[in-house]
């Protein structure tokens, strides 16, 4: 065995295939795997490396039915993720992982499927949305619902990936902004407000997937209970600190748990027997 694979700290560095930009400050980087393995699902995330700077945990946006490359959304928010944004086409990023539980795919066959995100919390939902809607597992699940809110227009992502998913059978999406602009002609309201006036399900024959900001999340877990969702068919994944990604350093606890290993992923009936800390 060489050193390289007895190091579970070491990353690998893949190149820089795309950099598309989403926002004013979130891009998502396409990394070509140039043969290398590296084998995930949906839910799953990497430590993201530049080197004298640091490691951040990103969620895996792409999704493994996506041969060959890897995708993130990164949103600058401090040192790493500010370094990453100053990388270019061509340059190398550090990959760790895949770290984390994931959204047991097979837990979800056959099912009708809500996914709900706010903002960037759309990154890994998405892989989960391009994994369910791919050609060869589209059989595997049944009707999809896309609700997607950010704060702005301006604020979405991937947009450029709505048009496919739109067009797509036994696909509604449905997107909204809390404040429009003059340009906007689509929905304006709250995620969990647009839910409840909009999506019209029988919740017993749905699951729900959800990801994006705590204050959305709580509002829309509380929308989703009225509207008769059970706590056990509610799919959110947490975006806790962590450092090891490994279940070693302890930084990502909650309670006995440690969210980089039994999580990220959580039913919300799992998250109400934890303390109220995430
Ligand atoms: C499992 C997981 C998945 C994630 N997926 C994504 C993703 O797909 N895209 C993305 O852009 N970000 C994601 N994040 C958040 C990302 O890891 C942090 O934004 C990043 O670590 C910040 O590092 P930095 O060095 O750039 O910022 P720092 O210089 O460390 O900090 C900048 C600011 O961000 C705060 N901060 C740092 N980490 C977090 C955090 N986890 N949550 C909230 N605030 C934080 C700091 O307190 C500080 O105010 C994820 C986090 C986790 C744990
Ligand atoms: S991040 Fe180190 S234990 Fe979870």
């Amino acid at each position: 065995m060489s050193a390289e694979t007895k190091n579970i700290y070491l990353p690998k560095l893949h190149r820089i295939q795309d950099i598309i930009p989403e926002t004013s400050d979130i891009k998502t980087f396409r990394l070509n795997l140039e043969g290398t393995p590296f084998v995930y699902y949906p839910g799953q995330f990497a430590e993201l490396f530049v080197p004298g700077v640091g490691e951040a945990p990103i969620s895996i946006t792409s999704s493994p039915t996506q041969k060959g490359i890897l995708e993130f959304s990164i949103k600058k928010t401090g040192l790493v993720t500010a370094a990453i944004h100053r990388l270019n086409q061509g340059d190398r990023l550090g990959v760790r992982g895949p770290y984390g539980n994931t959204f047991l795919v097979s837990n979800l066959k056959h099912q009708n499927l809500l996914f709900i995100g706010g903002g960037i919390g759309l990154a890994p939902l998405r892989s989960l949305i391009n994994y369910v809607l791919d050609d060869e597992k589209r059989s595997d699940f049944q009707q999809v619902i896309i609700l997607y809110g950010a704060r702005s227009p301006e604020d979405l992502i991937f947009k450029w990936e709505f048009k496919k998913w739109e067009n797509l059978e036994k696909v509604s999406l449905l997107v909204t902004v809390d404040r429009g602009n003059p340009q906007w002609t689509g929905q304006v309201g709250l995620v969990p407000n647009v839910l409840k006036e909009s999506v019209n399900v029988n919740p017993p024959e749905w699951t729900c997937i959800i990801c994006g900001p705590p204050i959305m999340i709580k509002f829309t877990i509380k929308a989703l209970l009225d509207m008769g969702f059970q706590s056990h068919n509610i799919i959110t994944t947490l975006e806790m600190r962590m450092k090891c990604g490994l279940g070693k350093c302890g930084r990502c606890n909650i309670g006995p748990h440690y969210v980089c290993k039994d999580g990220p992923v959580f039913t919300y009936e799992q998250l109400q027997n934890m303390p109220e800390e995430y």
